[in-house]
């Protein structure tokens, strides 16, 4: 089938997926605010608020933990199933919004609940490993998506029945207390009517958002409307295919759109992947390029490299074209977004990596058996480093260095950089 936008010459209605392709934090909430404009539907589809989007629009940063990040264009935002919803996270998040009133949420009744006893466990397991620790941002979202698979979650749509509401709480608390009590020596962090007493004021505040995402979705894109995909975390925290252990408990690979949302499979025509102009992560686990120098700590304050939802300082390194090759073959990508590129000012060399060398050979993708990983070693290509800001409207603005890295990512990966971010801000922008 030809896409409708072929058809008419034009790009409008063209559904987009907004996917990170890293270990999160790339910059997808201020790439997927610019594509909002054009969008009809945003819509989030894995993770919970372990996530944290930011969007700077003039003087105002706002930052989204569960709220699509198309709120502040004014979009229709959907909340779908594969989403692990804190409603008091929500909650306030909503409080922050100018247009709160006029705001248009869909919250599918399939959709899991975070309760106060997965934030407790999510904890208590994380101290119980000592060093061995993920790294978790404490959020509930493994214990969350344990109860999923286990088929004991509490929903959307038990949330919003008192009845039902008080009749999952019973069951839970008791067991989930026995847990916390009996293996981890820790408490209940409230008792089982101020927790009934709260979630049921919350079922009732959010009761007007309960909608049928997976249809609302597939009909959007049956009439051609334009639907934007935000994902959250990045690709190597897949639960699959990232660095396991040392992943999250969702899939924020494009695929799971699908799974997510509850749509079938059709060809989406922008997939992108939003690249940061060098490479972060936070938590625990393996990280090849990663730099702990000085050149690390300018980066990271110049990046302003501290969590969104945690504060903590994000783990920094130099760009991974490995963890990308193996980021475009999972995503599918169409196109990506380089983000971040200021950032890389005022440096004398930049490095990239463009293969590991592992017992003798080279690998070019990510080895599946991630012991291996301990013993690849970078290996780096040198560029010139530049000097620039964060004012070039259009790609032939940039130092030449700065254009020779971007070239030299695209030729690498063989994927074309259509936007390339220069500062936080809406505008600051290139849209080759
Ligand atoms: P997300 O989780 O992928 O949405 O990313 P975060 O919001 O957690 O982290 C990205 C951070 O970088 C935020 O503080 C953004 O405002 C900021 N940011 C995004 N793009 C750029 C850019 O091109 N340059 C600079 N300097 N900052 C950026
Ligand atoms: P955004 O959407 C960066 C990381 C945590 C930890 C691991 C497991 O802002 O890019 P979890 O609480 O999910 O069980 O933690 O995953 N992590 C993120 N790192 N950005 C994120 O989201 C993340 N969401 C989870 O730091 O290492
Ligand atoms: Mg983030």
């Amino acid at each position: 089938m030809i896409p409708l936008s072929l058809h008419m010459g034009v790009n409008f209605m063209v559904s987009t997926i907004v996917i990170g392709t890293q270990w999160g934090d790339e910059g997808k909430g201020k790439i997927v605010d610019l594509l909002a404009k054009d969008a009809d539907l945003v819509a989030r589809f894995n993770g919970g608020n372990n996530a944290g989007h930011t969007v700077v629009v003039g003087s105002k940063t706002y930052k989204f933990h569960l709220m699509p990040s198309g709120a502040i264009q004014g979009k229709q935002c959907l909340i779908g199933a594969g989403i692990a919803l804190d409603p008091k996270v929500l909650s306030k998040e909503m409080s922050q919004l100018e247009n709160r009133e006029g705001l248009q949420l869909a919250i599918d009744p399939r959709t899991q609940i975070i309760m106060p006893w997965h934030n407790a466990l999510d904890n208590a397991k994380e101290t119980s490993k000592g060093d061995g620790k993920i790294g978790t941002t404490g959020r509930g979202i493994g214990p969350c998506y344990a109860d999923r698979a286990s088929r004991t979650g509490i929903r959307f749509c038990d949330l919003v029945d008192s009845k039902r509401l008080k009749e999952k709480i019973d069951r839970e608390f008791e067991a989930k207390e026995k847990i916390l009590k009996n293996v981890y020596n820790t408490e209940m962090p409230a008792s089982k009517e101020e927790i009934f007493t709260e979630y049921n004021a919350l079922g009732k505040e959010f009761a007007k958002y309960y909608a049928d995402v997976s249809k609302e979705v597939s009909n959007a894109l049956k009439t051609g409307k334009n639907v934007l995909f935000e994902g959250a975390q990045g690709t190597f925290l897949d639960n699959d295919f990232g660095t396991y252990p040392y992943v999250t408990s969702s899939h924020p690979t494009a695929g799971a759109i699908f799974t997510g949302l509850g749509i079938g499979i059709r060809p989406i025509e922008r997939i992108i992947g939003i690249v940061k102009a060098y490479t972060t992560r936070v938590g625990e686990g393996p990280f090849v390029t990663e730099l702990e120098d000085k050149i690390g700590e300018k980066i990271r304050e110049k990046g302003k490299e501290f969590g969104t939802t945690t504060g903590r300082p994000r783990r920094v390194g130099w760009l991974d074209l490995v963890l990308l090759r193996t980021s475009i073959r999972l995503n599918g990508f169409t196109e990506i977004a380089l983000t971040k590129l200021d950032v890389l000012t005022g440096l004398e060399k930049i490095m990239v990596c463009t293969k590991y060398e592992c017992e003798g050979k080279t690998c070019k993708e990510l080895p599946a058996d991630l012991d291996k990983l301990a013993e690849c070693k970078p290996v780096y290509k040198e560029m010139s480093g530049f000097e620039m800001d964060s004012s070039a409207t259009s790609f032939d603005q940039l130092p030449k260095e700065a254009q020779e890295y971007v070239a030299f990512i695209e030729k690498e990966l063989e994927i074309q950089a259509k936007i390339v971010s220069v500062g936080p801000g809406r505008e600051e922008t290139i849209v080759r």
